[in-house]
């Protein structure tokens, strides 16, 4: 019997594979993005990767629905090389390396097949899924544009030592297997796995840490973990304390958070999606400090920046150190909060309340997936069934080693 006629559209079956390659794809982006911001030393660049890990997290939630839709199963019968791509990442010599390997090399391939994928469904049927990839496609563009330049701009970045072999090597080798993907083929052996490896290693004079055990800032900010509130301050010192040493750390939160990205593996997909939304809400919650001192006339250089309480939770594992952010440091953030809000509607200063506002709306739902997540993450790593006994452990360890920038100003 004759094939049926193909009309130039690609099948359902071939539509709903793409979809849950490109599923694959945006989450791996996305955990490797939000791994490498403690470690990224620029500023504006760990906003913009805060920004497009969650981006890319919505991508590939769009990508599994659909690919439900069309009956598919996002989580089985993925293609076997897809899982080495994050190993070969795992080489990369330095954050400079690592983000040509997302911008240069994955991004504009997934960006290559989901254009051709809108222009070769069935344009009535399979609607959804051009729509879907219309807006994916301009999203990753901009991204890359918006790397390209800050990439120019950061004097950090634009030093880095010997990343191109590497680079140029593993783009090859992921151009490659994603070919192999894409054609549904198999010809990506564990043989030729283990080479492409060996070469990625013998190219990286290091590999960076992933994730770091430290978070970097800029070279031109100043690092400092203790800071004395300001005694009897004035208005000024006031939003100084509460926008410049609150809201400006919640960087380490976000550093926090990618690191759990990176290290809680096998959970849920939902689990990761209310992660990435929360790692980006911190970027947020900190740019609005940002943004507050410069309306008040204050640099950024000017500041102090922690990041002591990034390295010790990093010595805890990642269960319990998203447990201590969640229903330790979040849940018993309230009263403080509910006070400042008070203090700034009661003087009329509509910019600090309306921040105030906001950033309670976001941490109402931290605490709230720090409840969802927290049961699974238990029995996933045998931490026993008391939660409140758990929360109890964090609170004291918390408690012992945080550098707490959240009094109230007055005495030191
Ligand atoms: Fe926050
Ligand atoms: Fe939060």
């Amino acid at each position: 019997m004759a094939q049926p006629e193909k009309a130039g559209y690609i099948s359902h079956s071939e539509s709903t594979y793409y979809l849950k390659i490109g599923f694959h794809l945006e989450k791996m982006m996305m955990e490797h993005l939000a791994a490498i911001i403690p470690a990224m030393p620029d500023w504006a660049m760990k906003q913009a990767l805060g920004l497009h890990q969650w981006q890319d997290s919505i991508h590939a939630n769009e990508l599994r629905v659909r690919t439900k839709e069309l009956r598919g199963r996002p989580d089985k019968q993925v293609h076997p090389a897809l899982s080495y791509i994050p190993v070969y990442l795992a080489t990369a010599p330095n954050v400079r390396a690592m983000l040509a390997a997302i911008y240069e090399s994955m991004k504009p391939r997934l960006v290559d097949l989901l254009q051709e994928q809108e222009k070769s469904v069935f344009p009535v049927h399979d609607a959804p899924t051009q729509h879907i990839m219309k807006q994916i496609c301009t999203e990753e563009k901009e991204q890359i544009a918006s790397i390209k330049l800050l990439e120019r701009l950061s004097a950090e970045l634009y030093n880095t030592p010997a990343w191109q072999p590497w680079y140029a090597a593993c783009d090859q080798i992921i151009g490659e297997l994603l070919v192999d993907v894409f054609r549904q083929s198999k010809t990506w052996t564990e043989q030729r796995h283990q080479e492409a490896l060996r070469e990625l290693v013998r190219l990286a004079p290091e590999q960076l840490e992933l994730p770091a055990s430290q978070a970097i800032r800029p070279e031109n900010f100043q690092v400092q973990d203790r800071v004395s509130a300001p005694v009897n301050p004035s208005r000024r010192e006031e939003l100084i304390w509460q926008f410049g040493y609150g809201y400006l750390q919640e960087m380490q939160a976000a550093e926090t958070l990618g690191s759990i990205m990176y290290e809680i593996k096998g959970m849920p997909w939902e689990f990761y999606l209310d992660l990435s939304r929360h790692l980006w809400d911190e970027v947020r919650h900190s740019t609005i400090g940002e943004v507050r001192l410069k309306e008040i006339g204050v640099a950024l250089e000017e500041m102090k920046y922690m990041t002591g309480n990034y390295s010790w939770r990093q010595e805890i594992d990642a269960a319990r150190r998203y447990i201590t952010l969640t229903l330790v440091i979040e849940a018993g953030s309230f009263p403080l909060r509910h006070m400042r809000l008070k203090g700034h509607m009661e003087l009329n200063d509509y910019l600090s309340a309306q921040a105030f506002l906001y950033d309670a709306a976001d941490e109402t739902m931290h605490v709230q997936y720090g409840r969802k997540w927290a049961p699974e993450l238990m029995s996933r790593y045998r931490l026993g069934a008391d939660l409140e006994a758990l929360v109890q452990e964090c609170r004291e360890a918390n408690d012992k080693r945080t550098f707490d920038n959240n009094r109230e100003p007055g005495p030191a």
